[in-house]
């Protein structure tokens, strides 16, 4: 597998920064209930930092913009994406605003809970600054900032002749309006239901392969508009969809023992591997195995795996 370390083709990321603090219990608490917990963990996180941090550990020339409160978790959280080789310089700390915090539950079979207070990723009243792609660069927004910041990115992007990668995530309504905007688009089961505005059925989730609800939803989602269409099924892979076919790339089994920030590290390491040059079926081979990885280790981006551990988890 190729990625770029060449750094010819630069990752941007616009989006979400957040200070994750985590708590690991038996399971999730219902609703008015309170359950003992087993270990709390403060862990690097949000949606664009995480995906930022999976395509420098894979060798990508990447550079992201955001927002930080003058606080220690937005002095932690930009040394952190420093430290990772990540380019800060469009990272702004604002003196109005927290720090974005996500407080993370996750349960023994590894699923999670997430509830995000959004503070300085809320704030871009300034516009959007630092942010010069190229043609031919990669721009990557997810949804936990505001949608008209993504809308101009994306037109700004497009404009420069870079391609643009939307991960909707957490969705909302507006993000539908946003699908027309992405060259690739990457997406859970619960989001193409959403943007599809229709029930899907994928079976029961049993096995790993596709199930054909599955390969029908890439397939209309690809024709939205997207030249690029991943529709992502957890320990079951991905279904891809470009150039008017779809393949379903299996998921590889592995002992998960926390799955926050899977989709993260699936994201970033499907663009890393593209930056490298691999096409989509070869990026996602290549991202379902970094991703396999993450949820064998707690945290979101502090579990993402280097390019080293990836080819060698792909050798086996
Ligand atoms: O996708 C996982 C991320 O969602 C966490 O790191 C948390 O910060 C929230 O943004």
């Amino acid at each position: 597998m190729t990625t770029s370390g060449n750094g010819e083709r630069r990752c941007w990321v616009v989006g979400s920064i957040n200070q994750d603090i985590v708590v690991f219990a038996e399971r999730l608490p219902r609703r008015g209930e309170t359950v003992s917990g087993s270990s709390s963990l403060m862990f690097p996180g949000g949606k664009g930092a995480n995906q930022a941090v999976a395509m420098a550990r894979l060798g990508a020339r990447v550079a992201m913009i955001g927002r930080v409160g003058r606080d220690a978790f937005g002095s932690g959280m930009v040394s952190f994406l420093e430290n990772e080789g990540v380019d800060v310089g469009g990272v702004r700390v604002l003196e109005d605003a927290g720090t974005g915090v996500a407080l993370v539950t996750v349960d023994a079979s590894s699923e999670n809970t997430i509830v995000v207070v959004p503070g300085a990723n809320a704030s871009w009243a300034e516009g959007v600054s630092g942010f010069n792609p190229a043609a031919g660069d990669f721009v990557l927004c997810q949804m936990e900032i505001p949608d008209d910041v993504v809308a101009q990115v994306f037109r700004e992007a497009r404009g420069r002749g870079a391609a643009t990668v939307f991960n909707p995530s957490p969705f909302s309504d507006k993000a539908r309006d946003l699908v027309g905007h992405a060259d690739v688009l990457i997406v859970n089961a619960v989001e193409a239901g959403d943007i599809l505005g229709r029930e899907l059925d994928f079976g029961d989730g049993a096995g790993i392969g596709a199930s054909p609800g599955a390969i029908e939803a890439a397939g209309a989602l690809g024709r939205l508009g997207p030249g690029v269409l991943v529709l992502t099924l957890g320990a079951r892979g991905v279904v891809v969809f470009s150039e008017g076919s779809e393949t379903h790339v299996a998921g590889v089994p592995v002992a998960a023992v926390d799955t926050t920030g899977a989709g993260d590290c699936f994201t970033g390491a499907f663009i890393a591997a593209m930056a490298g040059g691999a096409g989509p079926v070869e990026a996602a081979h290549f991202a379902v195995r970094a991703s396999a990885l993450s949820v064998t280790r707690r945290g979101a981006a502090a579990s993402f795996p280097r390019l080293a551990e990836v080819r060698a988890f792909a050798r086996r």
